[in-house]
C-alpha cells in the first residue's frame, strides 16, 4: 500500500523493478485524497487499486498489507496545526497505518526532517553571487517560517543548520512559477528523533533509521563544500518500522 499516493508512480516502478515471476504475487493498493490524480493513474498504470482517503480522518479499510509506504506526505497533513498538535495527530495516522500492517508487515517512511541541532550557526561559502543572492532571496521570501542570514563578506554567509537544509531542499524551486506556494510550505517540521519517538509511541517498533543529505553532486552547484566545518545537514530521513 502507498499512502499519499497521488497517480501510483511509485507502485508503477515497483512492479516494473520486480522479477516478472514475483509480479502475479503482489497487488498494488493506493490510497490520496486527490481523485484527479488517482484516476489519472488509474487509466495510466492499470494495476492498482485506488481508494480515496483522507489520512486527516479515521482511516476504514482492512488490515492485510505486507508493506507500506508513506512517501513524502506526512509533512502535508494539518498545515495549520501548532507543532504539538501536529505531532499528536500524526501519531495518530501511524496508529491507523499499524492496524493495517500484518503481523510481519514493515512500515517504509521517507519525509523530511530537521536537522539536529537546527539552531547552530554555520559558515558557509556560496560558489559565486547568483547563488549568494538566492540565498538571500530565499532568506527573504519564505513564509513558512524565519530563516536566519547574516553576510560576512563577498559570497560568505553566516546563517544556521535549519536555514541551510531549507536551502538545500527549496533552492531548485526558487526560479519557478509556483515558488510562492512552495514558499509557504515547510518540509521538515520534525527531526529524525521525533519520528521515532511517533512511531514507537503508536504500537510501531522502528527498526532503521537513515538521515539522507542532498547528493552532494548537488550540493557543489551551489555551495562550496570546503567551507563547511561540518556535514552537510540532513534533509530527510528514511525510516523502516514493524508491529511490535
Ligand atoms: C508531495 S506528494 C507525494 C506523492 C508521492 N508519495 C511521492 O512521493 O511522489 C503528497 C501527496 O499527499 C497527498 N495528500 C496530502 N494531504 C492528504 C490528505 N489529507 N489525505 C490523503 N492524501 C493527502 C497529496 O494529494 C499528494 O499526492
Amino acid at each position: 500500500m502507498d499512502v499519499g499516493c497521488f497517480s501510483g508512480a511509485m507502485l508503477n516502478r515497483i512492479n516494473q523493478e520486480l522479477p516478472s515471476n514475483f509480479r502475479d504475487r503482489v497487488s498494488y493498493v493506493g490510497i490520496d485524497s486527490d481523485q484527479d490524480a488517482m484516476q489519472h493513474g488509474s487509466n495510466k498504470y492499470g494495476l492498482i487499486t485506488f481508494v480515496q482517503t483522507n489520512l486527516e480522518k479515521k482511516i476504514n479499510l482492512v488490515k492485510q498489507y505486507d508493506v507500506i509506504i508513506l512517501c513524502n506526505v506526512l509533512h502535508e497533513l494539518f498545515p495549520n496545526e501548532e507543532i504539538e498538535i501536529r505531532r499528536e495527530r500524526i501519531k495518530s495516522v501511524f496508529q491507523g497505518v499499524s492496524k493495517l500492517l500484518n503481523g510481519e508487515g514493515e512500515i517504509i517512511l521517507l519525509d523530511g526532517i530537521r536537522p539536529n541541532d537546527a539552531d547552530k550557526e554555520i559558515e558557509i561559502e556560496l560558489v559565486n553571487e547568483t547563488w549568494r543572492k538566492k540565498f538571500e532571496k530565499l532568506v527573504k521570501e519564505y513564509t513558512a517560517v524565519s530563516l536566519t542570514l547574516k553576510n560576512i563578506s563577498k559570497n560568505k554567509i553566516k546563517t544556521n543548520k535549519f536555514t541551510l537544509s531549507v536551502f538545500l531542499t527549496k533552492a531548485r524551486y526558487l526560479d519557478k512559477e509556483y515558488w510562492t506556494s512552495e514558499a509557504e510550505q515547510l518540509y521538515q517540521y520534525f527531526s529524525a528523533k521525533d519520528f521515532e519517538g511517533m512511531i514507537n509511541k503508536s504500537g510501531l517498533h522502528v527498526e532503521e533509521v537513515t538521515p539522507q543529505a542532498l547528493e552532494i553532486e548537488k550540493a557543489t552547484e551551489m555551495i562550496i563544500i570546503s567551507s563547511l566545518s561540518e556535514e552537510l545537514p540532513a534533509k530527510n530521513v528514511l525510516i523502516v518500522a514493524k508491529n511490535c
